[in-house]
């Protein structure tokens, strides 16, 4: 491919402006990152980074809310359905169809972290990393259901090596080596504000990773899926690497998937209110879809029923039962999910300076989110699942959604899980209210594991040391 050619129809010949002065080995690293570029989009791409226009979710705009599957049934039907579903999730974990799937791929450019995100003490005793606390959740599912979860983990270029040698430096964290399978997600060129590329340095162009919804990509792209046909997996459970608190292995969640024949299932939580940040359910015509908070109408953010309760009130906490089959067809179909836009600050050359630390927002990402993936299902289903057991994001350095505010929540559910299991005498002994606990995965990874351990009250307490205490 001539690079020059396509440069100078889209006027981006400022790319090349450093051109003479590169080495051989810089001219072929810049010639290489032009050819990867889809140039037959560039002009789409380009036109909606200027464009005023929000991406539309392929649901209309007519929303309603999305129904969904009570936490707490309270119809005998949905009752037995409910315990249906538990009997065929452990039944499909138990026969290996069931995979983890992390998305690990994100800059984490809010938390400020110099490493993947995942390489982040977070534990509140024992400062585990997020991929640690995995691994052992996965080693302690995998024991439980006498099988051997496999882990997919998708990483992006920037992340990839390091990613890499941190897991297996630390001997995979007791899985065995077999069990990890690597992918790496794709890139988007990024884009300046008058919708030109970037130069990164002299012979790079700026790219970033290309969203979450790039995993649906990269798992076929990579060969994983490939690999989940070989080992048996039919089902993905899917989470992000910033969630501490996230059931990785649900039987019921996963049964009530395979029993409804959905092709994507999501956990849902409640909105704290109208102004939360975060994806809802809706519902448009046939379609159920995640609409971000920034394109739900504020008219509907602040809706309520008769009873006060938000109508929109189902947020999102990025969980996911996927159908292994339906990542497959939506690939064979050349799918192609909508692009989001976010304002960021991209280091880059302006004015033939090297700018690394643009104090404004100068560029624009384009990135896919894996839950416009939910339009094109047949069927889709959403659970409801409870906030404080689920989700604890980390995107901040402190604050709202931070590590500090994740710990807390670590610490008050492992204080639930032990309030299930001492009695109230036992209890007095210890001042839960004010002790920081933490439970190794490795060992109890539910509530319903520590309560079915029958491990000795008197054990737990002597844990207690200065209200400090760690249960291995
Ligand atoms: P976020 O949307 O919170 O992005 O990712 P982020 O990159 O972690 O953080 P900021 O926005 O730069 O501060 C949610 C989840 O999706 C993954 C992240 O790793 C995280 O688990 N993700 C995000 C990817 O795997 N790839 C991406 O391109 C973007």
């Amino acid at each position: 491919m001539d690079i020059r050619s396509p440069v100078k129809k889209y006027n981006q010949e400022h790319l090349l402006r450093f051109w003479d002065e590169l080495s051989d080995d810089q001219k072929s690293s810049l010639t290489h990152d032009l050819e990867t570029i889809n140039w037959d989009r560039f002009e789409e791409w380009s036109n909606y980074c200027v464009s005023a226009d929000l991406t539309t979710p392929g649901l209309g705009d007519e929303f309603q809310p999305a129904p969904y599957y009570p936490v707490d049934p309270t119809d005998s039907e949905l009752k037995k359905l409910y315990a249906q579903a538990i009997n065929k999730g452990k039944e499909l974990i138990r026969a290996g169809k069931v995979a983890a799937f992390t998305v690990a791929g994100g800059q984490g450019t809010r938390l400020g972290f110099d490493h993947p995100k995942g390489m982040l003490p977070i534990s509140p005793i024992k400062n585990k990393s997020l991929f640690q606390l995995f691994a052992e959740s996965i080693l302690r599912f995998s024991e439980l259901y006498g099988t051997k979860i496999r882990w997919y983990i998708m990483t992006s270029d920037e992340n990839d090596e390091e990613t890499k040698d941190y897991i297996r430096k630390c001997k995979n964290f007791g899985l065995e080596e077999d069990q990890i399978y690597f992918l790496v997600q794709g890139k988007m060129p990024a884009f300046d504000l008058n919708g030109n590329l970037i130069l990164k340095s002299k012979w790079q162009i700026a790219k970033a990773p290309d969203g979450h919804g790039g995993s649906l990509n990269a798992l076929k792209l990579s060969g994983a899926l490939a690999d989940m046909e070989q080992n048996g997996v039919d089902y993905i459970s899917y989470f992000q690497i910033d969630n501490p608190l996230v059931t990785i292995i649900d039987p019921l969640f996963i049964g009530l998937h395979v029993l409804t024949q959905s092709d994507m299932s999501s956990k849902s939580i409640p909105k704290t209110g109208p102004e939360e940040k975060m994806g809802v359910f809706c519902k448009s015509g046939e379609k159920v879809g995640i609409v971000e908070y920034s394109d739900l109408p504020d008219e509907l953010a602040v809706k309520t029923d008769k009873n006060g309760k938000l109508k929109f009130i189902s947020g999102s906490p990025a969980i996911h039962i996927i159908d292994r089959n339906f990542v497959e067809r939506l690939n064979q179909n050349k799918f192609q999910l909508p692009y989001h836009k976010a304002l960021k600050k991209i280091p880059g050359i302006t004015n033939l300076e090297m700018e690394n630390a643009p104090d404004q927002p100068n560029g624009i990402k384009l990135e896919t989110f894996v839950f416009d993936a939910l339009p094109l299902t047949n069927k889709t289903i959403i659970l409801e699942s409870v906030r404080d057991q689920e989700f604890a994001p980390v995107k901040n350095k402190s604050g709202v959604d931070s590590v500090d505010s994740a710990r807390q929540m670590m610490i008050a559910e492992h204080v639930r899980w032990i309030n299930a299991i001492i009695p109230p005498e036992q209890a007095e002994s210890v001042d839960l209210k004010n002790s920081t606990v933490e439970i190794s995965p490795k060992f109890y990874v539910t509530i319903d594991d520590l309560i079915n351990s029958n491990i000795a009250d008197e054990k737990i307490v002597e844990s207690f040391k200065d209200n400090v205490a760690y249960i291995p």
